[in-house]
């Protein structure tokens, strides 16, 4: 069993995506352990993507993630790291299959409707970032 760290960024929310991008989830039968909305502060994002910092879009990405509220979530289940990454996507939703929710929901980076961990450490870390008591 694995968890991961899914965050419906402040776009999907801001456009009331919301409750469908949750519904994908469920109706793929993903498994949601925890939820809840929040509105991140400066300090916080750049926490967050502290593995970003340094980069040209590093910016652009924070001032992004804290324009609104979003609804960071933990999802459980078996390989769920690289399947939940395979559901939502390519990072660029220009690249992303048809059909997924970043195709879907997204527009360009870093509006790409969702976020999800990349590895084990990425889960472990992010997971607990929002859901200490989620921590593994
Ligand atoms: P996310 O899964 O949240 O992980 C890091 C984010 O950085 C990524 O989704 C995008 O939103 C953003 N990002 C990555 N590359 C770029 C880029 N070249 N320009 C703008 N944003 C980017």
């Amino acid at each position: 069993m694995e968890r991961t760290l899914v965050i419906i960024k402040p776009g999907s929310v801001l456009k009331k995506n919301t409750g469908d991008i949750i519904s994908r989830f469920e109706k793929k039968g993903f498994n949601i352990i925890a939820i809840k909305m929040i509105q991140l502060s400066k300090d916080e994002a750049q926490s967050f993507y502290y593995c970003h910092r340094g980069k040209d879009f590093f910016k652009m990405l924070v001032e992004f993630m804290i324009s609104g509220p979003c609804v960071p979530m933990v999802i459980e289940g078996k390989s769920v790291i690289q399947r939940i990454r395979d559901f939502i996507g390519a990072t660029d939703p220009k690249k992303a299959e048809p059909g997924t929710i970043r195709a879907d929901f997204g527009t360009e980076m870093p509006k790409n409707a969702v976020h999800a961990s990349d590895s084990i450490e990425s889960a472990r870390f992010e997971v607990n970032f929002f859901f200490p008591d989620k921590a593994f």
